[in-house]
């Protein structure tokens, strides 16, 4: 990322002064204020409020450590530091060209009064929408090699707010989210009632995963995650629903300790966003600015990008991955004997390439074309896959040429099946084939159990894990899509070859489950998204009848599944559907094809998380503006006021909604196409149907 140095107006305030042990410290960003003191035990304690109302009350701060179970009291203060800064960034890619990244600092030093005389730092970062802060173990801590326990960050809330939340489960995020009150939290009740194939039971029934949303009685937007997560575990929240405190809950490793550290080390940020409006939750780039810059110093190969697949066959029990049927169809020698319904042959795959080229698609991902697929679902095997070795109908080399003439790029795939040591091996093997291949990007997975030892998905090592994975691609010039990791923390400003993540419940949950209500998408933004962008698969057209599973169907119409090229921000985006699903409404796929994946600015028009959302986005270096609009079970009119576009210039608009008896269970598939000319003076009032949605284009007249 370029510091601009242009914008920066950072001033700086350097004090260092000796505090008594009950002073309270303060720093401020306009109506957020917070505090910091050491109570009566010696712990450190903040607190942070909105326009005078309580956003976190005083809450305690600290560790158990293996050296120190009580590393969370006994402390005195030894000093404080304060500055300010005005700076301003641009990234790579994103939601918007420009990035303003303005706060009060705050850095307190403390030690502890007994013996050890052990250290600790703690920097607060007060931005006008929200407070990010961080432990920081200084190198004379007196720690030395130490492992963390237990982290015991505390977020005691001054409401019973409405919360949506997903179970705290270690090793997967692909929840439906729940609504309800802090105090109702329980997850073993959704856990045992769900028929879904994602959920397990998790190991806390009071513990929730980050971003937290919530919404205060008296309508403030609050939103708990963490940024920058690097050699750590992710952090979980438990619940005390009769105090409505949260506490960190640090993802365990596979024998309970949860971090291993060596001083000098800061851990990553904790996050509270906080603003009177949805929107103000959205967009915050509170956790972007407490990433650190891109470490790419020539992004020039990075590019965001479509893509279609034959993954939707898969899914949807057209094709499969496997080239046979196992275990039937392995012979008595081990040779594999054709199923005739393998997805990743030669042929199959230029009929996608084929589609991409003519319709302006830059990529085409290709599962299943390597060997291992006969055996790879929940066996915890180390060596299922090497990554280099196609199967015998996938012609890498010949696809490669055909690619490179019809100027597409495949899209490489690397299941692990969780097999994360295998990868580690295999990785510069594998990202050398890619290159020599002219693949630029990689989708990798981490279905099933760890290995090494059944580490948890979201645990340090593995968290170790996928940051060295997107280093080693970037390394290779390799765009990242990373499906079952840890979910984001704004990574992506540091590695922007890490394009988008799945760690969440995708499109894919309406094809081998029942699925995700129609509020789901309306969820994700303040939820999953608030971390970065999300491989969610949007684009499906054929939205019933696309399985063979009686009543199974997606919950949204087709207009919406429009809209969530713009409501869903990802640099990468799925056009998930088979070419001939789409071959059946070429006027509607006119959007996607039109629709970009990087922008100059974003507009959230209206926002409420479970209900509404709708979201107008400026193409990067062109004029053209994009909007959706998407509700949940509920048919509602979006109000779109124009007043982004430039005055006094006339514009076509192209209006994707839902036709007037639509609606996503009964006839999800009815919309309507229609052009309008308009200024900055036009209010738009589009009709959405239960669980529907729209999207518009709009570009300049002439
Ligand atoms: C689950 C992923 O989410 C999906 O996209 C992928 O096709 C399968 N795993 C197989 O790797
Ligand atoms: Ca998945």
């Amino acid at each position: 990322m370029i510091r601009c140095k242009a914008f920066v107006l950072a001033f700086f305030v350097l004090f260092l002064q000796h505090v008594s042990a009950q002073q309270l410290v303060t720093a401020g960003m306009n109506k957020v204020k917070m505090s910091f003191s050491l109570d009566g035990e010696g712990s450190p304690v903040y607190a942070v409020e909105f326009s005078g109302r309580p956003v976190i009350r005083p809450s305690r701060m600290g560790f158990k450590l293996d050296k120190d179970s009580s590393f969370y009291k006994g402390f005195q203060l030894l000093g404080t530091e304060k500055r300010n800064v005005d700076d301003s960034w641009r990234p790579v890619w994103g939601e918007v060209s420009q990035i303003r990244d303005h706060y009060e600092q705050l850095v307190v030093h403390l030690q502890r009064k007994d013996a050890s005389r052990r250290r600790l730092d703690i920097i607060f970062r007060v931005f006008e929408d929200g407070v990010g802060f961080r432990y920081v173990f200084p190198h004379a801590s007196g720690t030395g090699y130490f492992v963390v326990t237990d982290e015991v960050t505390e977020f005691a809330l001054a409401g019973d707010h409405k919360t949506f939340w997903i179970p705290g489960d270690y090793d997967t995020n692909e929840y439906p989210y729940t609504t309800s009150l802090v105090s109702e939290i329980d997850n073993k009740e959704m856990v045992e009632k769900s028929t879904d194939i994602a959920v397990r039971v998790a190991p806390d029934r009071y513990a929730v995963q980050t971003p937290l949303m919530m919404k205060s009685g008296d309508g403030l937007y609050i939103n708990i995650h963490e940024a920058g997560l690097i050699d750590y575990p992710a952090m979980q929240l438990h619940v005390d629903r009769a105090s409505l405190t949260l506490t960190s809950a640090l993802v365990p490793d596979a024998v309970g300790n949860k971090a291993y550290l060596h001083a000098p080390f800061s851990t990553p940020w904790r996050t509270v966003i906080v603003s009177d409006k949805a929107a103000g939750i959205l967009s915050s780039k509170i956790i972007l600015n407490l990433n650190e810059p891109s470490k790419i110093g020539d992004p020039s190969w990075i590019h965001p990008m479509k893509f279609v697949g034959v993954w939707w066959e898969m899914q949807t029990g057209k094709g499969t991955w496997s080239y046979s049927d196992y275990p039937d169809s392995v012979t008595a020698t081990g040779a594999l004997v054709p199923s005739g319904r393998h997805s990743a042959n030669t042929e199959n795959v230029k009929r996608y390439i084929d589609f991409a080229a003519a319709h302006d698609i830059q990529g085409v991902l290709v599962e299943g074309w390597n060997v291992g697929w006969e055996d790879w679902f929940g066996n915890w095997k180390e060596n299922v896959f090497d990554f280099v070795t196609p199967y015998p109908d996938f012609n890498v080399g010949e696809l490669a040429a055909y690619a490179d003439s019809k100027r597409v790029h495949l899209i490489m795939h690397n299941e692990t099946s969780g097999s994360a040591t295998n990868y580690e091996r295999w990785m510069d093997t594998a990202f050398r084939y890619m290159n020599q291949h002219g693949y630029t990007s990689v989708k990798t997975g981490y279905v099933g159990r760890i290995i090494p030892r059944g580490e948890h998905h979201d645990g340090q090592w593995m968290v170790n894990h996928y940051n060295r994975v997107a280093e080693k691609a970037a390394s290779y010039h390799v765009m990242l899509d990373a499906h079952e990791p840890v979910r984001p923390t704004g990574l992506q400003r540091t590695y922007p070859n890490w394009l988008a993540c799945e760690a969440g419940r995708g499109n894919e949950y309406n094809a081998f489950s029942n699925g995700s209500a129609p509020e789901h998408e309306t969820i994700l933004p303040f939820t999953r998204l608030m971390g970065g962008p999300m491989d969610y698969t949007p684009g499906i057209f054929k939205l019933r009848g696309y399985t063979t599973v009686p009543g199974r169907q997606m919950h949204t119409t087709l207009a919406k599944q429009l809209a969530l090229y713009v409501t869903l921000y990802s640099p990468l985006q799925m056009a998930a559907d088979l070419p001939e699903n789409y071959a059946a409404h070429m006027d509607a796929f006119q959007f996607i094809r039109d629709v970009p994946v990087d922008w100059d600015d974003t507009r959230i028009l209206e926002a409420e998380p479970g209900d509404y959302l709708t979201i107008a986005r400026k193409e990067k270096g062109k004029g053209s503006w994009f909007v959706g609009a998407i509700t949940d079970e509920h048919g509602r009119v979006a109000n779109l006021s124009l007043d982004f576009l430039d005055a006094g210039k006339k514009y076509v608009a192209t209006v994707y909604k839902d036709a007037p008896d639509a609606d996503w269970k009964d006839k999800p598939e009815a919309y309507v196409i229609e052009q309008v000319t308009v200024t900055s003076k036009t209010k738009l009032a589009v009709k959405l149907a239960a669980g529907g949605g729209a999207a518009v284009s709009i570009v300049a007249a002439d």
